[in-house]
């Protein structure tokens, strides 16, 4: 098969737009190309014009949107001369640390937070080949010790602080552009480290032409210089939704003690706290919270009406994303995008605890097998 034909994945396709010369050798596994998925059932059922579309970003190797910022932050670690990756992960981020590693020939050290990583990343991580360290603390903690123990020394940090991985990442924006012929208005994202949000607004700007801020906005008050911004038609808002226990945007200031189902975003200190408001601010975007009940019902419901199975933290873009509409803050005839950030398959507990047990036993006799079927057709 000739090359060019092949896929190659998201630093081939958009190599003008992102921080590559010819001389770099790219480590990828064919990231990105994801679908956008039209959510029809989910339209229909609403009952308010708006075309609603999902981003699935657990289609990507690794299952999560990760990969779009590995191959670009592993890429420049390889051309670095580095020879060791490391990070801290509530899961997704170490899964794919550990296959870019794996790819490129070096070593990844992750750090994660105890007991509250799901199993399928942890898998991941353990059968890529990764030095798994669990600390007994949580996700902001491993930030900060993986900071003190990669400065100054070979180690590349490869959580979202390291600058390529948002340009991997604002490349799902370009997609969306490129899928739809124009930008969203809305788009619905999941806010964790702040890292996604961050990319996006970057991705959009880029393409509509224009610089993203980059000036700091410590916090959300009336003087904010960002809500003097002129907004740029071409651009969605962002909306950004965490999770109740772990809604640090949300009440303005930092947490030690996040706690949320969604174990992907149980952050309390996000990494990308200025980068986020930016986002927001400029795109004349929202915050806001969705409680644990409202991120497994958006979760189940993206899985038993439309096939899509999302881990929790994904599905909390949409169950924002459906509340605003329904309240009105997201007005109708809008063209809304989300991101589905990983796949459901990465936490089968929380799935199986929370799909109301749906699984019936009988004999294996066909009486039985009839019964239980006929009965419930
Ligand atoms: N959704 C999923 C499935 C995630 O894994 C993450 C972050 C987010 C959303 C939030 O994205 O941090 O850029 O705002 N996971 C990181 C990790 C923290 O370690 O895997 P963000």
């Amino acid at each position: 098969m000739s090359e060019s034909k092949r896929y190659q994945g998201i630093i081939e396709r958009y190599r003008d737009r992102l921080p590559v010369t010819p001389a770099t050798q790219i480590i990828s596994l064919a990231e990105g190309n994801t679908p956008l998925l039209r959510l029809e059932n989910i339209e229909r059922k609403i009952g308010h014009a708006v075309e609603l579309y999902a981003k699935v970003e657990g289609q990507n190797p690794t299952g999560s949107f990760k990969d779009r910022g590995m191959t670009m932050a592993v890429t420049q670690a390889v051309m670095d001369g580095s020879e060791a990756i490391i990070c801290a992960s509530t899961g997704n981020t170490s899964a794919s640390a550990a296959a870019y590693a794996a790819r490129a020939g070096i070593r990844a050290f992750v750090l994660i937070p105890d007991g509250k990583i799901a199993l399928g990343k942890l898998a991941q991580a353990m059968i890529e080949g990764a030095y798994v360290i669990q600390i007994k603390g949580n996700f902001d903690e491993g930030m900060q010790l993986v900071k003190k123990v990669a400065s100054g020394s070979p180690l590349t940090i490869v959580n979202s602080i390291n600058p390529y991985r948002l340009q991997g990442q604002k490349t799902a924006a370009f997609e969306i552009i490129d899928t739809l012929g124009r930008a969203p208005d809305i788009h619905g994202i999941p806010v964790g480290n702040a890292g996604n949000i961050s990319a996006y607004w970057t991705g959009y700007s880029e393409y509509a032409g224009v610089s993203p801020a980059t000036a700091s906005c410590s916090f959300c008050t009336d003087a904010c210089p960002y809500s003097e911004i002129p907004k740029v038609q071409a651009r969605p808002r962002m909306f950004g939704y965490q999770a109740a226990g772990a809604a640090p945007f949300v009440l303005g200031e930092m947490i030690d003690d996040p706690d949320t189902v969604a174990t992907a975003i149980r952050i309390g200190r996000p990494q990308s706290w200025d980068l986020a408001w930016a986002a927001v601010h400029e795109s004349g975007g929202a915050l806001a919270s969705l409680t644990d009940e409202e991120i497994i019902q958006a979760q189940r419901m993206l899985a038993d009406t439309e096939g899509v199975f999302c881990e929790p933290a994904s599905a909390i873009s949409v169950g924002g994303i459906l509340r605003d509409v329904e309240n009105g803050n997201i007005p109708e005839g809008s063209l809304i995008a989300c991101t589905l950030t990983g796949h459901g398959l990465k936490d089968p507990d929380t799935a199986i605890n929370q799909s109301g047990g749906r699984v019936i036993e009988i004999p294996a006799e066909l009486d039985a097998v009839k019964r239980t079927i006929f009965d419930n057709l």
